[in-house]
Parts: C-alpha cells; sequence; structure tokens
C-alpha cells in the first residue's frame, strides 16, 4: 500500500535520510523504532510531501506520490498525526472533527460522526473546546480528526509521548481498532512494548537508514541489532516480552 525506495532527504546541508527502504501492507500495523534523531519524524514528513526527497520515491497504492502537494497526499487517503498534535483550541471537539471531514472530498458527516465516538472520551465531550481537553484526550482528538478524513492509511508520530498508562492503553485501543476497521497504521512509537504489542512489523531505523525489518519473531532473534540500534534497555525489553 505504501512503499519508500531510497528516500534521502536534507535539512539544508544536513544529509539526515540516507536511503530509507520501507513498505507498509494493507491491513498492517507497521512500527518504526529508533533513537531520537535517527530521522522518523523527517521520514513520516518526506511520504507527506513536507520534507522534499533528494533521491527515491514514494508510492501509495500504486501511484507516486513524491513530489505531491501535503494536500493532494492527504486526498489520496493518507492521514498524519504530527508530534505536536495540533488541534484547534478555540473549537469544540465535534467542530475540530467536522472541520477535517470537510477538508477533503473523501469524507462526509458519516466520517465525521465515526470519527467522533471512536473514543468514548470525545463522544462524552463533544461540546468542549479542544483547549480544555487534557494531553490523552488532545491526542485522542488528533486521531479522530485523522480518521476522519477516511484515510487507508493513518501516520501517527509518538502519540503516547508523556501520556499516563490509561491514557496509552486508550490510544492503544484505538490503533489496534484502527486496523479492525481496515486503516493501515505507520506507527513512530518510544514506547518499544507498546509497538511491540501491537505490530505486524518493525523497522529499526538508524541514522537515517533501516538496518532492521521484521515481524516481532524475527525482532526477538536479533537481540545484537536491538541493543546496537535502540539500547540495551530496549534489548531487555524484548527479551521479556510476553503476549
Ligand atoms: N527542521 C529541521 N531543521 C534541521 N534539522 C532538523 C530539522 N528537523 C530535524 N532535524 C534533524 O534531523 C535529524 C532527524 O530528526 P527527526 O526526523 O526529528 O528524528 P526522530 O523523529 O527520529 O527523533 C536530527 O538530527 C534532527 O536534529
Ligand atoms: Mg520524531
Amino acid at each position: 500500500m505504501l512503499a519508500l525506495s531510497g528516500v534521502h532527504a536534507h535539512y539544508g546541508s544536513a544529509h539526515v535520510l540516507h536511503g530509507v527502504d520501507l513498505e507498509v501492507q494493507s491491513g498492517q500495523i507497521a512500527c518504526l523504532v529508533g533513537r531520537n534523531g535517527a530521522g522518523k519524524s523527517t521520514t513520516l514528513k518526506a511520504i507527506m510531501g513536507i520534507v522534499p526527497l533528494s533521491d527515491g520515491s514514494v508510492t501509495f497504492r500504486g501511484e507516486r506520490i513524491d513530489g505531491r502537494a501535503t494536500h493532494v497526499i492527504a486526498a489520496r487517503g493518507l492521514a498524519w498525526v504530527p508530534e505536536d498534535r495540533r488541534v484547534f483550541g478555540s473549537l469544540s471537539v465535534a467542530e475540530n472533527i467536522r472541520v477535517a471531514a470537510q477538508a477533503t472530498r473523501r469524507s462526509n458527516a458519516g466520517h465525521a460522526r465515526l470519527a467522533l465516538e471512536f473514543f468514548p472520551a470525545l463522544l462524552e465531550r463533544s461540546r468542549h473546546p479542544a483547549a480544555h481537553l487534557s494531553g490523552g484526550q488532545q491526542q485522542m482528538l488528533a486521531i479522530a480528526r485523522a480518521l476522519a478524513s477516511n484515510p487507508d492509511l493513518i501516520m501517527l508520530d509518538e502519540p503516547t509521548e508523556g501520556l499516563a498508562p490509561s491514557m496509552v492503553n486508550s490510544i492503544r485501543a484505538g490503533i489496534l481498532e484502527s486496523r479492525a476497521r481496515g486503516v493501515s497504521v505507520l506507527l513512530v512509537e518510544q514506547n518499544f512494548r507498546l509497538a511491540l504489542s501491537v505490530g505486524d512489523v518493525f523497522f529499526v531505523l538508524s541514522r537515517g537508514t533501516v538496518v532492521f525489518r521484521g515481524t516481532r519473531d524475527e525482532l526477538q532473534a536479533a537481540p545484537e541489532i536491538i541493543s546496537e540500534h535502540l539500547g540495551i534497555g530496549r534489548a531487555k525489553e524484548l527479551s521479556q516480552w510476553h503476549e
């Protein structure tokens, strides 16, 4: 469904992505993990056309999307929830979702309704200004807004960062529910345990290159790769991980 091939990207003279290869199949939750500064967020921005590619290609649903404008890419069915969440604080929860559903012809009032009902905590607060929500609820709203555009694939950039455990569980349930509803997911996640518990396939990014790709079993069979590229703590989590 989504494929990156040999993607390079720069910020000015800084070469940040060094030939990223990555695929997300339809119906999958793909997890992109890596240390701070590895280039995870830049990869998502390159997919969305926010950071230009210096080389390589991005294909979505069989068509090249690199070089396209961000709104064109979104209209093809790719939704992105950035790290900073960016909800409209003065608008209510329901209005935030409605605006997102109206932004593209892919979606209608029915999609807005489904998105509002996606997280029970949002439905209860549908008339509250988004600025009054907790950090976790704002993250739910950011995800619901993305889903309101009726995407085929949703990309989440560290959705559980800084959230309390109960909120992490709600976001986790939302990620699984997205897949259950037929929306593929590309998840960037620092919470390695969470990634392990939801991911169908894993990509480890290190200094702008994918150094590992595989299933959880394959990841567990390669602890040295994890300790080298994610740290010893993560390797330990992996060895102790069980369903
Ligand atoms: N807007 C920017 N301008 C210049 N350098 C940037 C910018 N954003 C990120 N970088 C640099 O690019 C590298 C990759 O960053 P990023 O993709 O945000 O990593 P990650 O999301 O994996 O933590 C880092 O070295 C970071 O400092
Ligand atoms: Mg990042």
